[in-house]
C-alpha cells in the first residue's frame, strides 16, 4: 500500500475515505460580533500542495474553527496559507478565518482546469516542503501552529543551509509543524518530519489511517492555548521494540493545564505525584487493523488537557510496539487573578475557567461571549463531532453536549465514541453454538461449525457424512439436518446444457465480450453434461479463451469407468501459470448408460468455467498423418491439417507439378490417386471428379495418407478408357477431370489429366485386357476377407498369351485346346493359391445335363485321355491345361469348357495334388465358382486328310508373377 497506481489513488479521493465529503467548499458559520475586548490567540498556518485544496481538509478545518470561535469569541487569530507547487508560491496571511479557508480551498466543479494542471504538477513528486515550512515560520508569530498538509514529497530536504534556516526559525519561535501526509503518490520523508516534528512539539501523522475528529479535536486544543505562557515539558520519540516504555518528568511550576498530545497506538498510563493516574486507551480500530498493513510508523494524533496539574515528579508508562511520540506542553493562564466571578456571567458560562482568563467564558458545549451562551449544536455538521468521524453511529445533541447513537454491534466508549463490541470475547455476547467457532467483525461477528460438524453455526451438530465411510464408494453421503441419506448421483443431479461450454466455443471479436464470456462461480453439486448428446469435460489442456470463458477448465486424467465409483480427480485451469493453475480435485463419477456426472465446485473467481467436448472423442480415431481428428457436430473426424501444403497462392490449375498423381498399373486393377488434402487446399471438389466414363467417380481411401482415388481395370472401355495393342504391350489410356467448382447439379472449370499404363504382352494382360466370349470372369470373396476376380479364357497357342478373340473360333481335329485362368485381387503377399478342382466338357452350354466328358477331377487329369497336359494347378495364382480337340458323339458339333475352381488358403491347407490321388481335393464343392468357355466348333476335315497330333504346351511362362506394378508420371496435355 506504499505505493497506489494512479487510478487507484483517484478512486480513493473520490471515495472520500473517514467520512470525507469529497470537494466541498467550507461553509462557515458568519462571525457574530460579540460584547468583549479582543485578545490575540494562537496562530495557525497551513502549508499544502496546491493539488490537495481539492481535498476536504478545509472541510475539517472548517468545523474545527467553528468550534473553538464558538468557544472563544473574543479571541482573534493570525491564519495564513503557503500554496506551493504552483508558479509563484500563493501566501495569505488574514485574521478572517473565511478569507484563510477560501485561500486553502478549491472546487473540483468550479477549477477543474486547474484540477488537471496542478494533478500534473503532483506527480512530478518535487515539491519544495521545506521551503514552505521555512514561510510558514517566517510569516507565523511566535508559538503558532504550523500544519503542513502533504502528499509526502519534500525534495528540498537536503539544502543544508534551509534545513538550518529552519531549525533556527523552530528555536527562535517555537512555533509547532505538524506534517498531516498521505503515503499514495510520492516516497515520504518519514524520518525528516518526525525530526522536525518532535522537536518542534509537533507530530508527524499518517492521513492514511487518521482519526479525523481525534485530529481537528486536537487542533482546537492547540488554538485555545494561550499565548506566551507555554513550557514544554517532554518529548518521547522512541521506538518501542518490547511492548513497554517508561518515563518521567517533573511539572516545576504550578500551571493550570498540561496538554499532552499522545499516540494512540499506545496505551499510556500518566501518574502525577500524589498517586492519581490519567489513562489513555490503545484505539481499538486501529492499532491492530489499519497497522498490520501499514509499513509507516506515524503515530496517530489524540490530545489531552490535564487541568491543575500537580507539582513534582510524573511518570509515563507505555504499551505498544511502534514509534512512541508523545509531548507534554504546559501553560498557565497571562491574568490569573481575573476580573470577573461567576455571577458576572451567563449561567452556562464560567470565570475563569479556560487557559486561565478572567473572563466569562462559555461551558463546553456552548457559544458565546460569556454573557451570553446558547447551545453549540455539534449534530449540525457545521461543528467537529466524534459520532460523526468515527463512523457507525448517530449524533443526538444534547443541551451542552450530545451523545452518539451507536450502530448495532458498537457499543460507547467516552474516548472512542461508538467502538466495536468483540461478541467473541465472551459467549454471553453472541449466539454461536458451544462448539463452533466465533469470529469478530467490526459490527458483527459470525459462526462457524468447525470440522467434523454440521450446521450454521448457531447450531452445530455431529457430520456422520465425515465419521468413516457410512456410504458405498458409488454414493455419495449427504448431511441434513438430524440424519443423512446416501444418494447416488447417478440419478440426482442437475443436468447442465450449455452449448458455450464446448470445446470448439473460441472467443472471436465479433460477438460482444459480455455474451462470450461466462463464469461458473454458482455451481455447486452434482452435474451431468448435455447437450444433443453426452458431453463430458475434456481430458487435455484446453486453449485460453475457448469453453466461452477466458479461463477454461478441464481434467488432468482420464474418466473412471462404471465399476471404478465416485473417483476424485484434478481439475486445472489454464490460466497465468500454465495449463495446469490452481489445481483442485472434484468428485467424478460413470453411469451405467455411459455417461459422467460431475460434482462441481464454484470457481475461485470470473472468468472461468468448466469446458466440455462430446463423449465421442477423438481417442481412439487413428487420423492418416496428413489429418489430424477433430469432433464437428459432436462425431469425431478426420480432417486435413491445416499446416500441410503451406505453398503460397496455389490456384486451381495453375501450377503443374502439384497435380500429378500417382497412378499404380496392376492387372486388376488401375489406381490413379491424388492427395485428398493437397485438393482440398487447391479448393477442388472431389465429389466432382470423374473419369472419360462419368459414372467412374473418385472415392476416398486411406493408407500412408488420405488419397482420392480412382479405380479402373486396363479393359477395353472400362470407364471410358482405351486399349491399344503394338505387338509388344497393351497399353490402357483414360483421363480424370478434376472441377473445382460443384454445386451439386453443374461443375465448373473442369481440368483434365491424361494417365496411361503399359503393359507387356503376356497371358494375364492378354487375358484380362481382352473382349472376347472366350475370356469369362467372376469375382469370388474368399473368407469375407478379400474380393478376388477369376478369369478364364481359351488361348490360341501353347504360349498362352494370346486368347481367342475371334466371335467364333473353329479348331481341326488335331489342334489343342489351352486353357489358362488367372487371379487377380489385392496386390502384396496372399497366401491363396488357384485349384482347379473339376473341368469339364459338354456338347450345351448347360453343364448340368446330356453327355459330359471329365478333364480335371479333384484337380487331378483324366488318366485315360494322354492328351491331357496339366502345368499349374494349385500353385499359384494361375493354372493352365491342354488337350486335344474333340468331339461328342451323336451329331454335337460343338463343345463348352466348365471348370470348377476356387481359392485355397496354403497357410492353413495342403493345396497341391500330386496325380493320380486318393484324396479328395483341398476345396469342397461350396468353396468353387463355376466358369464356362465356349462354343468351341471343330472344322469340318478334308477327304484324305489325315489328322496330326501335336505334343502341345511347352512355352515357358514365368508363374509366380501375378502384377506388374509401375507408378507412371503423367505427362499433362494443357
Ligand atoms: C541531495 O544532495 C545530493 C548532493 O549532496 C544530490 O545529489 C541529491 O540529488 C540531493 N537529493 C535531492 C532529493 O535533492
Ligand atoms: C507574546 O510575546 C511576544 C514576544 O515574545 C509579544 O510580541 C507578544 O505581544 C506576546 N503576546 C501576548 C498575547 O502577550
Ligand atoms: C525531577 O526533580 C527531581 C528533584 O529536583 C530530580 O531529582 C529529578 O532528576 C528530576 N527528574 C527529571 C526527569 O528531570
Amino acid at each position: 500500500m506504499r505505493r497506489m497506481s494512479s487510478l487507484l489513488f483517484l478512486l480513493v479521493l473520490l471515495g472520500a475515505p473517514h467520512g470525507m465529503a469529497g470537494f466541498t467548499t467550507p461553509t462557515s458559520l458568519s462571525t457574530e460580533a460579540h460584547d468583549c475586548t479582543q485578545r490575540e490567540g494562537t496562530s495557525l498556518t497551513v502549508v499544502m500542495e496546491a493539488f490537495m485544496m481539492f481535498f476536504d481538509f478545509s472541510f475539517f478545518m472548517d468545523r474545527a474553527l467553528n468550534s473553538i470561535s464558538a468557544r472563544f469569541p473574543c479571541v482573534s487569530r493570525q491564519y495564513a496559507s503557503v500554496i506551493l507547487d504552483i508558479a509563484e508560491t500563493n501566501e495569505t496571511i488574514t485574521n478572517d478565518k473565511n478569507v484563510f479557508l477560501q485561500s486553502i480551498t478549491k472546487s473540483f466543479d468550479e477549477d477543474y482546469a486547474m484540477f488537471y494542471e496542478y494533478l500534473d504538477t503532483l506527480w512530478d513528486c518535487d515539491q519544495s516542503l521545506l521551503y514552505g515550512v521555512k514561510r510558514a515560520l517566517e510569516i507565523s508569530p511566535a508559538e503558532s501552529i504550523i500544519v503542513v498538509y502533504t502528499f509526502g514529497s519534500m525534495t528540498d530536504y537536503n539544502d543544508t543551509e534551509l534545513m538550518s534556516d529552519v531549525y533556527t526559525l523552530m528555536e527562535e519561535k517555537k512555533s509547532q509543524v505538524y506534517f498531516m501526509w498521505y503515503s499514495w503518490g510520492c516516497s515520504v520523508l518519514e524520518d525528516v518530519f518526525i525530526n522536525i516534528s518532535s522537536l518542534s512539539y509537533g507530530e508527524s501523522i499518517n492521513m492514511d489511517n487518521e482519526d479525523y475528529y481525534k485530529l481537528f479535536h486536537s487542533l482546537e486544543l492547540l488554538l485555545s492555548k494561550p499565548l506566551n505562557s507555554s513550557e514544554r515539558i517532554l518529548t518521547v520519540n522512541t521506538k518501542v521494540t518490547d511492548d513497554k516504555y517508561a518515563d518521567a518528568f517533573n511539572v516545576t511550576n504550578p500551571l493550570t493545564h498540561l496538554l499532552i498530545s499522545g499516540d494512540e497506538t499506545f496505551a499510556l498510563n500518566f501518574s502525577d505525584p500524589n498517586g492519581n493516574t490519567y489513562k489513555y486507551a490503545k484505539n481499538p480500530y486501529f492499532s491492530d487493523y489499519y497497522y498490520s498493513w501499514s509499513s509507516y510508523d506515524s503515530s496517530i494524533l489524540s490530545s489531552h488537557l490535564v487541568k491543575s496539574p500537580a507539582v513534582g515528579s510524573w511518570i509515563l508508562n507505555a504499551r505498544g510496539s511502534r514509534t512512541l511520540s508523545v509531548h507534554v506542553l504546559g501553560f498557565t493562564g497571562l491574568d490569573k487573578s481575573g476580573n470577573c466571578s461567576n455571577v458576572d456571567c451567563h449561567p452556562d458560562a464560567t470565570c475563569s475557567e479556560f487557559g486561565g482568563y478572567g473572563e466569562c467564558t462559555c461551558k463546553e458545549g456552548f457559544a458565546g461571549d460569556g454573557k451570553s451562551c446558547s447551545d453549540i449544536e455539534e449534530c449540525a455538521g457545521a461543528y467537529t463531532n466524534k459520532c460523526y468521524y468515527t463512523g457507525f453511529s448517530s449524533c443526538v445533541n444534547t443541551i451542552g453536549s450530545y451523545t452518539c447513537g451507536c450502530d448495532p454491534g458498537f457499543e460507547y466508549k467516552e474516548e472512542f465514541a461508538c467502538v466495536d463490541i468483540d461478541e467473541c470475547a465472551d459467549r454471553s455476547l453472541n449466539e454461536c453454538d458451544p462448539v463452533a467457532i466465533c469470529t469478530n467483525y467490526y459490527g458483527s461477528y459470525t459462526c462457524t461449525c468447525p470440522n467434523g460438524y454440521y450446521g450454521d453455526g448457531y447450531h452445530c451438530e455431529i457430520n456422520e457424512c465425515q465419521q468413516g465411510t457410512p456410504c458405498g464408494s458409488n454414493e455419495e453421503c449427504i448431511k441434513s439436518i438430524g440424519s443423512y441419506s446416501c444418494i447416488d448421483p447417478c440419478s440426482a443431479h442437475t443436468v447442465l446444457n450449455d452449448p458455450w461450454r464446448s470445446t470448439s466455443n473460441i472467443y472471436n471479436a465479433d460477438v460482444d465480450w459480455y455474451d462470450w464470456y461466462h463464469c461458473d462461480y454458482r455451481l455447486s453439486g452434482w452435474f451431468r453434461f448435455k447437450g444433443e448428446y453426452d458431453q463430458q469435460i475434456p481430458e487435455q489442456c484446453v486453449p485460453r479463451a475457448s469453453c466461452g470463458s477466458s479461463i477454461p477448465i478441464w481434467m488432468n486424467g482420464s474418466h473412471p469407468t462404471v465399476s471404478d465409483g465416485i473417483v476424485k480427480r484434478t481439475m486445472c485451469h489454464n490460466w497465468y501459470d500454465g495449463c495446469c493453475t490452481h489445481p483442485f480435485s472434484i468428485s467424478v463419477k460413470m453411469c451405467p448408460g455411459g455417461f459422467h456426472v460431475y460434482h462441481l465446485t464454484n470457481t475461485l473467481g470470473c472468468y472461468m468455467a468448466y469446458c466440455t467436448e462430446s463423449n465421442h472423442t477423438c481417442s481412439g480415431v487413428d487420423c492418416a498423418p496428413d489429418e489430424e481428428c477433430k469432433i464437428v457436430d459432436n462425431v469425431p473426424g478426420c480432417y486435413c491439417k491445416k499446416s500441410l501444403y503451406t505453398t503460397n497462392g496455389i490456384q486451381p490449375g495453375n501450377q503443374a507439378g502439384d497435380l500429378i498423381p500417382q497412378v499404380t498399373c496392376g492387372l486388376g486393377n488401375i489406381e490413379v490417386r491424388f492427395s485428398k488434402c493437397l485438393m482440398e487446399k487447391l479448393e477442388y471438389s472431389p465429389s466432382a471428379f470423374h473419369m472419360r466414363d462419368y459414372s467412374c467417380r473418385a472415392i476416398t481411401e486411406r493408407s500412408d495418407q488420405s488419397y482420392v482415388t480412382f479405380i479402373t481395370r486396363p479393359a477395353n472401355g472400362s470407364c471410358g478408357g482405351s486399349i491399344a495393342n503394338n505387338g509388344n504391350e497393351i497399353t490402357y489410356t483414360n483421363t480424370v477431370y478434376l472441377a473445382s467448382q460443384s454445386d451439386g447439379v453443374i461443375i465448373r472449370d473442369e481440368y483434365p489429366i491424361d494417365f496411361h499404363c503399359s503393359y507387356p504382352l503376356n497371358m494375364e494382360i492378354n487375358l484380362l485386357t481382352a473382349i472376347s466370349t472366350f475370356v469369362v470372369s467372376a469375382s469370388i470373396n474368399v473368407a469375407g476377407k478379400a474380393n478376388f476376380t477369376i478369369t478364364m479364357g481359351l488361348f490360341e497357342d501353347s504360349r498362352y498369351i494370346a486368347p481367342y478373340t475371334a466371335s467364333q473360333v473353329f479348331l481341326n481335329s488335331s489342334a489343342m485346346l489351352y486353357v489358362g485362368v488367372v487371379v487377380t485381387g489385392p496386390s502384396g503377399s496372399s497366401p491363396f493359391v488357384l485349384i482347379m478342382k473339376n473341368c469339364y466338357a459338354t456338347p450345351t452350354p448347360d453343364s448340368s445335363s446330356g453327355p459330359r466328358y471329365n478333364i480335371l477331377t479333384n484337380q487331378c487329369p483324366n488318366k485315360n485321355d494322354q492328351t491331357i497336359s496339366v502345368l499349374e494347378n494349385g500353385v499359384s495364382l494361375k493354372g493352365r491345361f491342354s488337350l486335344q480337340v474333340f468331339k461328342f458323339l451323336g451329331g454335337f458339333d460343338q463343345i463348352y469348357l466348365h471348370c470348377q475352381v476356387g481359392l485355397c488358403d496354403t497357410s492353413s491347407k495342403v493345396c497341391a495334388t500330386s496325380c493320380p490321388s486318393t484324396r479328395s481335393s483341398s476345396l469342397g464343392n461350396n468353396e468353387v465358382t463355376n466358369m464356362t468357355l465356349g462354343p468351341v466348333k471343330q472344322k469340318v476335315a478334308e477327304s484324305f486328310t489325315v489328322a496330326a497330333l501335336s505334343s502341345g504346351g511347352g512355352t515357358a511362362v514365368p508363374t509366380a508373377k501375378i502384377f506388374i506394378s509401375a507408378i507412371f508420371f503423367l505427362l499433362l496435355l494443357c
